[in-house]
């Protein structure tokens, strides 16, 4: 089975991001506008700024298809920008605090920290977002669906009702926030203030994976932990300062008992009492839905401007100011959706046995037989199991 890899490219201001997939099994129908439907997820949310009123999305697909079904062959995907002025765009010297572009000026060698912005900006995310939203095609015909949703903005709590992916996909779609809350109005009110006082907002987001097998994910080495691969999908999120697992951070003033989740058998299998592991133990999915926190900074783009220097004259002065959102949260959880899509495909696709969607999403649904049927399901005792006290 090919290793599911992908890259981006493209600057803020460039002409087109592009984000070449390859890996994906052959015969996925694509909808692409689905993936016109994740860009424009992305783009919207109360408190973003101007730019995303320039640009509408629309991925091409440049390679990879064949009548809108996958070849088995790269995917590349291309988002034009609208916003193209890579070479018209003005110069500037005053690094903002919270930005790439100090420790980008000083590694590459520049005192134009727009060279610097062009890559580092959160625009490359679009690029993300897109291959995300063919992953997550693919996990859906694997019956795996992935939801990203805003949980707090500015302080103020967006508790997600819970409740099926579909309900709760309908509901983050039609929220200016992109919760799954009953009420968003303080939340909407703190970014109006922060508007008003040219200050901006981070916030978490939750991410969750319905529908994933046991097994996805490896206990034998550190980079083939689910729960660090996870991680660092969500951490390389521009802006993303903090990711939790199931209870996170809770779990360090628990007792062991009121921790760990009781394991039980009845008719219907195995039962979880309760998913504080967040659907992963030892690194690998044990079945129950994962569940992901990330905690974003606020936006470092401030209207006030933060102290700063002038890299040209030396001389003490106020960060530039770039056009920008208020608050980015609702976009990050959809490019958080994409990126946990994106890993947890490249995982499955390590496990499963063939190049061919039709095998992959067959293989999957006996691993869930599997889990259904467990330990029932498994070959009398005595053969091969290692015995208690090699544990
Ligand atoms: C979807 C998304 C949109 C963002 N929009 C902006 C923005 O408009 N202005 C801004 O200053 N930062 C924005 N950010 C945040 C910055 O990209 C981020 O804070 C910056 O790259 C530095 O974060 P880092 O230290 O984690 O790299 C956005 C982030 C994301 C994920």
């Amino acid at each position: 089975m090919a290793e599911l890899r992908w890259r981006t490219a493209g600057e803020s201001h460039g002409s087109a991001l592009v984000a070449l997939v390859e890996g994906l099994p052959r015969g996925l129908a694509v909808d692409i506008a689905q993936l016109d439907a994740a860009l424009a997820r992305r783009q919207r949310g109360y408190g973003r700024g101007r730019r995303m009123q320039i640009e509408a999305d629309h991925v091409e697909v440049l390679a990879g298809l064949k009548r809108g079904v996958t070849l088995g062959s790269p995917v590349a995907l291309l988002v034009r920008n609208r916003d193209e002025r890579i070479h018209e765009y003005r110069s500037f010297s005053r690094p903002r605090p919270g930005h790439a572009d100090l420790a980008g000026a000083l590694k590459y060698g520049t005192r134009d920290c727009a060279d610097i912005m062009e890559r580092a900006s959160a625009r490359e995310t679009a690029a993300r977002t897109a291959a995300g939203a063919l992953a997550a095609q693919f996990l859906a015909a694997c019956g795996i669906e992935v939801l990203g949703m805003t949980t707090a903005v500015g302080g103020v709590a967006l508790p997600a009702e819970s409740g099926l992916p579909g309900a709760l996909r309908r509901l983050v779609e039609a929220a200016a926030l992109g919760s799954a809350a009953s009420n968003e109005a303080a939340a909407l009110a703190a970014v109006d203030a922060a508007r008003a006082a040219r200050d901006t907002l981070g916030g978490t987001f939750l991410v969750e994976a319905f529908g994933v097998p046991a097994g996805i994910g490896s206990c034998m080495q550190w980079d083939q932990r689910l729960d660090g691969r996870l991680g660092q999908a969500l951490l390389s999120i521009p802006g993303i300062k903090g990711v939790e697992i199931g209870a996170g951070f809770a779990c360090a003033s628990l007792s062991g008992r009121d921790c760990h989740d009781p394991i039980t058998l009845d008719d219907a299998g195995i039962q979880r009492a309760a998913n504080r592991a967040g659907g992963i133990e030892g690194g690998m999915s044990n079945g129950a839905t994962i569940v992901l926190r990330a905690a974003m900074k606020p936006i470092p783009s401030i209207p006030q401007g933060l102290a700063s220097i002038d890299l040209v004259t030396g001389s003490a002065s106020t960060a530039d100011f770039e056009r920008s959102d208020v608050c980015s949260v609702p976009a990050a959880s959809v490019v958080g959706e994409a990126m946990v899509a994106l890993e947890l495909a490249r995982a499955l696709l390590e496990i499963a046995p063939s190049d061919r969607l039709e095998d992959v999403s067959a293989f999957v649904a006996g691993l869930r037989t599997r889990d259904a049927t467990f330990p029932r399901g498994l070959p009398p005792s005595g053969t091969g199991d290692s015995s208690p006290s090699d544990r």
